[in-house]
């Protein structure tokens, strides 16, 4: 049976919590790949709302494993946290079904320190980033200097790659930032204990999944962030840190990209994002406000107001060149039920000249100017429909005009947060 992936087309809350919880009621495994505790996945479901940071969303199914892959980047103060918060509201996140990849890197403290000091030399270049220590924990995966789960398993091991580490970080805290310098004893003594907590959910992950794929059983890969937030692909250097694309749920579980046979894009019916760089379809105006508003557009991880804007056809479209969709998940369509008219962008213009590829300079980005198509609005409430049929004809028209510019078919439409208010156009499995 397949894997299937379900990836974020934007710049990230495109509403995924939702869709993996849905999808996550047919799947047997439920495996986070990428990113850290800088996403934060709403799930509203019978047990009630919930706002994941690590734990997949999956962890609500019975029936299914959780695990948290290799790509991940794990704070264990924040796993934790959110265990302990599952536990209490009866959700079962014990060692028996959830799992952690011992080759996932842990975020120590100095990685959080950094990330806000780094943010403060950029100035007013900088990326708004969730402050959660990314950039600079996957800074030190890529220079092979990294701290790895498995590696607080073993006590001298880790003091003997931690001693090192420390002395360099320390020397950047108070020679480059004028910062106080972090104690040896105290994390060591914090992250062991750390270890020994961890210890009975750590497991080599990618056995647990090569066997869940030849028993035939439905392995779901939950992306986080969203692709034009992607280091290679999205809006560099406003960008997240690790690749939450089709591709990056391969190397960050370590299953084969011939094992998945589903990628599911998750869309806004308009678009948002949090942090710095880019956006040319950015509403800075009443009608932005109005779906903030009406949207509750403010970061699950940060609080901080989402930019909006109309649905970008060209980042879309270019999203889907990179992930190859088999289908999108069109999310918060009801957002839209109170507006006239509905923009979407299908190209962008620099001077005369027409732009129908996104640009990979955030200098040339800057510069574009979108081209709208004008559509009508159905100014009718949607939330109570569950079938496409039923929705009104300018609302499935506005479906319809999406799948041709994205380039795929959808196969659900979100009309509200609950798990019901789902329309499935298409059948996901
Ligand atoms: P970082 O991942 O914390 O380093 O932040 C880098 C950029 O990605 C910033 O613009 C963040 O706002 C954005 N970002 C990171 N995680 C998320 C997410 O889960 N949703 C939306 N934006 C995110």
């Amino acid at each position: 049976m397949p894997a299937i992936a379900v990836i974020g087309g934007q710049w990230g809350d495109e509403g995924k919590g939702k869709v993996v919880d849905l999808v996550a009621e047919q799947a047997d495994a439920v495996v986070r790949f990428s990113g850290g505790d800088n996403a934060g996945h709403t799930v509203i479901n019978r047990f009630g709302k919930f706002a994941l940071h690590l734990i997949p969303s999956g962890i609500f199914s019975p029936n299914a494993t959780s695990i948290i892959g290799n790509g991940v980047v794990i704070n264990p103060e924040v796993l934790f946290q959110e265990i302990d918060m599952l536990m209490a509201r009866g959700i079962d996140a014990s060692p028996s079904r959830l799992f952690i990849s011992d080759r996932a890197h842990v975020i120590m403290p100095y990685h959080v320190i950094l990330d806000g000091l780094e943010e403060n030399l950029r100035g007013g270049r900088a990326i708004g980033t969730t402050m959660k220590g990314i950039g600079p924990v996957f800074a030190d995966k890529i220079a092979r200097q990294g701290i790895r789960i498995g590696d607080l398993m073993d006590r001298h091991n880790f003091m003997e790659q931690l001693r090192p580490m420390l002395d360099q970080k320390n020397l950047f805290l108070t020679r480059v930032f004028g910062s106080q310098p972090l104690s040896l004893t105290k994390i060591y003594k914090d992250y062991i204990e750390y270890g020994k907590r961890l210890k009975p959910y750590v497991r080599d992950t990618t056995v647990i999944l090569e066997q869940a794929l030849k028993e035939g059983k439905v392995v779901m890969l939950e992306g986080a962030q969203g692709t034009m937030l992607d280091p290679d692909f999205g809006t560099y250097p406003y960008a997240t840190s690790s690749s939450p694309t089709a591709g990056g749920a391969c190397v960050g579980s370590g299953i084969s990209p011939r094992a998945i046979t589903c990628i599911l894009g998750v869309f806004k019916a308009y678009c948002t994002r949090v942090g710095g760089g880019p956006f040319p379809t950015e509403l800075d105006n009443e009608i932005g406000d109005h779906i903030r508003e009406r949207a509750h557009e403010y970061g699950t991880t940060t609080g901080r107001p989402r930019r909006c804007g109309w649905f970008d056809a060209v980042a879309a479209r270019y999203s889907n060149r990179i992930n190859g969709f088999t289908g999108m998940a069109i999310t918060r369509f009801d957002i839209l039920d109170t507006l006239e008219t509905i923009k979407v962008c299908t190209s962008y213009k620099i001077g005369n000249k027409t732009i129908t590829d996104f640009p990979s300079s955030i200098a040339t980005l800057e510069k574009c100017k979108p081209v709208y198509e004008e559509l009508p609005g159905w100014c009718t409430t949607t939330c109570d429909i569950r079938s496409f049929k039923d929705l009104p004809a300018v609302a499935r028209k506005y479906v319809k005009r999406l799948e041709e510019l994205v380039g795929c078919h959808a196969n659900l439409i979100c009309v509200g947060p609950e798990r019901n208010q789902t329309i499935v156009k298409k059948a996901v499995i």
